[in-house]
């Protein structure tokens, strides 16, 4: 069996792992509200105030931290005011972005907010800056977030809500270098001073500004967004966008669960990019703010696929494998390992769009094994990162050659814990680390890569205890089985 080391240096705390690395992201996007997340008080699917409670309560599971909302690319035609006040009266628009639906509303602003306190998560708004004006955007921050007297505040109390809500995160603008108004860098920047001057901090809300960052390896955009402006003043974070697309071709993305062991190990390396990815952006980032106030936000990211035959493909539905679960454990990793930049994440997207960690068919719900990850690598938010060295075993093929595993290691009140990943289709790995105290260890695994759970069906992927590690003083062996998640204990 091959042999790797992981060498973890408890004296040697680096950075904090914000539980936010942990986030998600839901747009008005094929069934990811309504369905997944929406079905109306009057629905037959047990709902509390029109909110599925098995979405909920997977969610609560999971320790959900922050969800994004309104989109991605529907949230630069989204206009507020439409998703307010009496259902049957809102405005019906067309979503033209995904599959040219007709968005009835009836989930805005006041259902989202109410879908937070539910799952017990901070909301991150998305607002519009593509075809929304300085003062939609400036009265929608108002609208949330104004205790005093207002006509926008009495808006809000006519339609149910006294309080102001507290409202931290706030994105200005979504892809404004793609759907959110093929805008330059340079043009962008100019446009986001404007409408960053009006988020104003209200009643005591302090507004985390986020600016639009770069699609993937555009460090061009990173470069001018930092160079123009302000660390002290205008923006608190800048994003990043990048999807895992296995076949690497938009036009034939690949299957989520047919694919060849050639697919796989390909579609791991792109997942593996990510780690150059943030590096080289940070890099960027650091030479305009050398005191890291600006924080990376990584806040779409996973596997996007074909969409399931059958279905409509403006909705981007997708089933998830056990290839799913690799392609998170090493992204949370990556994100672990670059905590002192990356203070939040967001898979794309929570229910039913992309990688999701729930799906729903109706009445019923599947727990993915992307959901297994987020509920294993729970005790990494808000640990401290740990340095930790792992000598790896290289995998892959003639094509694509990586390493083996993927690891990060933090410490919180509960002891240190470590997450490992082997990608390897053939290996088992024997471990060794160089602490004697491992307590106890949990693995995800499954037949094979392809592997998912479906609808009405035993779950083929799940969380499972895992007790194939040994203890000898001062070391401890554990397998890390070939294509397999394991986290362990240590006391
Ligand atoms: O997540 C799907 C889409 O991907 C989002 O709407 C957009 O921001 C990105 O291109």
């Amino acid at each position: 069996m091959k042999q790797a080391q992981l060498k973890i240096d408890r004296e040697k705390k680096l950075s904090k792992v914000s539980k936010n690395i942990y986030g998600h992201f839901s747009e008005h996007l094929g069934r990811c509200i309504y369905d997944g997340i929406y079905v109306g008080e009057d629905s037959k699917i047990k709902n509390i105030n029109g909110m599925r409670s098995d979405v909920v309560d997977a969610l609560k599971e999971i320790g959900t931290p922050v969800l994004r909302w309104p989109g991605g690319c529907f949230a630069d035609e989204y206009h507020w005011k439409d998703g307010i006040g009496e259902k049957s009266k809102r405005r019906k628009m067309i979503n033209t972005n995904w599959g040219g639906t007709v968005e009835d509303n009836s989930f805005g602003t006041h259902e989202f907010f109410e879908l937070c306190e539910q799952i017990g998560c901070e909301p991150y708004i998305a607002g519009n800056m593509g075809s929304g004006t300085v003062q939609e955007m400036s009265e929608w921050i108002e609208y949330m977030t104004f205790d005093g007297e207002s006509d926008i505040a009495n808006l809000r109390r006519k339609n149910g809500r006294d309080k102001a809500w507290k409202l931290k995160y706030f994105g200005i603008g979504n892809e404004s270098w793609g759907c959110g108004g093929s805008m330059s860098p340079e043009y962008y920047s100019d446009v986001y001073r404007q409408y960053q001057s009006f988020c104003k901090n209200l009643s005591g809300n302090q507004i985390y500004k986020v600016a639009c960052g770069p699609n993937a390896d555009d460090y061009n955009w990173t470069d001018k967004i930092m160079s123009r402006l302000d660390p002290n003043w205008h923006l608190n974070a800048i994003s990043l966008h990048y999807y895992t697309i296995p076949t690497g071709d938009w036009g034939k993305k690949g299957s989520a669960t047919e694919f060849s062991d050639a697919e796989y190990y390909s579609t791991i390396s792109k997942t593996l990019y990510m780690d150059e990815l943030i590096t080289k952006h940070s890099e960027i980032m650091k030479k305009y703010d050398p005191n890291g106030r600006v924080k990376l936000f990584v806040d779409e990211w996973g596997i996007w696929c074909d969409v399931e035959e059958g279905t409509n493909p403006g909705f981007l539905y997708q089933q998830n494998s056990m290839r799913d679960a690799i392609i998170a454990a090493i992204n949370l990793n990556i994100f672990n390992q670059h905590s002192d930049v990356v203070g939040m994440a967001n898979i794309a997207q929570v229910v039913n769009v992309l990688q999701s960690v729930v799906l729903t068919d109706g009445e019923q719900m599947v727990k993915t094994p992307t959901f297994y990850v987020f509920k294993m690598f729970k005790p990494h938010h808000d640990a401290t990162l740990i340095s930790s060295e792992i000598s790896n075993v290289s995998t892959g093929d003639n094509q694509n050659e990586m390493p083996a595993l993927s690891c990060s290691v933090t410490e919180s009140e509960g002891g240190i814990f470590a997450t490992i990943s082997n990608c390897s289709l053939n290996d088992d790995i024997t471990l060794t680390i160089n602490q004697g105290n491992v307590a106890s260890a949990q693995i995800i695994t499954a037949g094979s890569a392809r592997s998912y759970n479906d609808f009405g069906e035993d779950e083929k992927v799940t969380l499972k205890d895992y007790a194939d590690f040994r203890c000898d003083g001062d070391s401890t062996e554990i397998i890390i089985p070939r294509c397999s998640v394991v986290s362990v204990k240590l006391q």
